[in-house]
């Protein structure tokens, strides 16, 4: 039966794309406005000049920043819909802010620089997340609500910003009441199978791409991603390639939380843009197994007056936090966690999730986290006021 109807939607999808669900579509501002909460919409402007789009669904109670990952956007908030993240927030009456990273395709803009035009746009490591973008998003929240301090929801690179925030500008941390993170990232190390590879054959691949001149991975343009959707977006083949071969692999697998059937949202989002070189300095986190600055390698001196990249002072992030990690993610195992919860001196929590199966993406992306993860999250929030 379930044969069956596959076959006539994939004829259908041939002929007339229909196949689709409407929320693979639907760009961030008709998705939230689809679940009950046309969003606001601030443009925020860096020091460095780049220009970030910052959502807000507003509500009555506290505000609180959901921020994303390594080549994901806002969108990852509500691709569940009723049952997001970012909408069930909301509909608790949260002041819900959902944030963009430089260079993804809701941020994908600079007051002087052209990203399809200037390499000088795409100089982009993980440093600038962390002492631009986020003192700016969290800055503008501020200004706007005329509060001294907000809670924040951050996946994978998500957090890992925010201790090269709380390390890298220090006053930052008393504007955190609470950092809830989910899939904690700053140490590589210990991450399993693929993402061994990747870190250990990631110098030439950066070498093949930087021949080909390319700074942006997956961007919105690129022929790497007009492919990719091709391929993921297949009715057929989609969910057996880019899930359980290409981003199973590197997350953890868990085909009970993440089915076929939500695949098309996925590859309707995701990837929405990153700069090569942050992926690359996660490589360097990777192979040195500390939490450092971007690796210049010979040309360390002339950055950093020193012969090898800093270490970010992870004893200086001294704000309230709490860890959310995953028995089965491979790209935040415990073994990393458990390094970055005793390097971090105010991890109020540190939640292991029950379930044996959940991994990198469930967080965000998972069938029932309604049920099995929000709880431990609203504890948290309500917790500490
Ligand atoms: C989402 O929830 C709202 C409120 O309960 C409901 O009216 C709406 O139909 C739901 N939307 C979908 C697509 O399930
Ligand atoms: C490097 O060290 C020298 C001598 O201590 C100092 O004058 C200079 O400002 C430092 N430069 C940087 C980039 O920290």
């Amino acid at each position: 039966m379930h044969f069956l109807i596959l076959i006539i939607c994939c004829v259908r999808a041939v002929l007339t794309q229909s196949c689709t669900p409407q929320d693979a579509t639907l760009n961030f501002e008709e998705l939230a406005t689809k679940y009950g909460y046309p969003p606001q919409k601030y443009k925020v402007t860096t020091e460095d000049g780049y220009i970030l789009t910052l959502y807000r669904l507003p509500g009555p109670r506290e505000p609180v920043l959901l921020q994303h990952g390594t080549l994901d956007s806002s969108s990852t908030w509500l691709l569940r819909g009723n049952n997001s993240l970012g909408i069930t927030l909301a509909n608790a009456n949260y002041d819900v802010w959902i944030s963009n990273l430089r260079g993804n395709k809701y941020s994908r803009d600079h007051t002087l620089l052209d990203p399809d035009k200037d390499d000088a746009y795409w100089n982009i490591d993980l440093d600038h997340f962390g002492t631009y973008d986020l003192p700016a998003i969290i800055d503008t929240i501020l200004h706007v609500t005329r509060l001294k301090k907000i809670k924040v929801i951050a996946h994978s690179a998500g957090n890992t910003i925010f201790y090269i925030l709380g390390s890298m500008r220090p006053n930052y941390n008393k504007k955190i009441k609470l950092l809830i993170a989910l899939a904690p990232i700053a140490y590589m190390h210990n991450s399993y199978n693929a993402v061994t590879w990747l870190g250990s054959n990631v110098r030439a691949l950066d070498d093949i791409l930087l021949n080909f001149n390319v700074h942006e991975l997956f961007g919105e343009t690129t022929l790497l991603q007009k492919l990719l959707k091709v391929v993921c977006n297949n009715p057929l083949i989609g969910y057996e390639v880019c899930l359980n071969r290409l981003l199973f692999p590197l997350t953890g697998f868990d085909n009970e939380q993440i089915k076929p059937d939500f695949n098309p949202i996925i590859f309707g989002h995701f990837p929405a843009g990153f700069p090569r070189k942050s992926l690359l300095h996660f490589s360097h986190i990777w192979r040195r197994k500390e939490f450092i600055r971007f690796d210049y390698g010979s040309q360390n001196y002339r950055f950093y007056n020193s012969t090898e990249p800093p270490r970010y002072n992870l004893g200086a992030v001294t704000m309230r936090i709490v860890l959310i990690a995953g028995r089965n993610d491979w790209l935040a195992p415990l073994k990393n966690v458990n390094l970055l919860s005793k390097k971090l001196p105010n991890v109020v929590q540190y939640i292991i999730h029950p379930l044996k199966q959940f991994n990198h993406l469930d967080f965000t992306w998972g069938e029932n986290v309604k049920e099995n993860l929000f709880p431990y999250i609203f504890d948290a929030l309500n917790m500490y006021s």
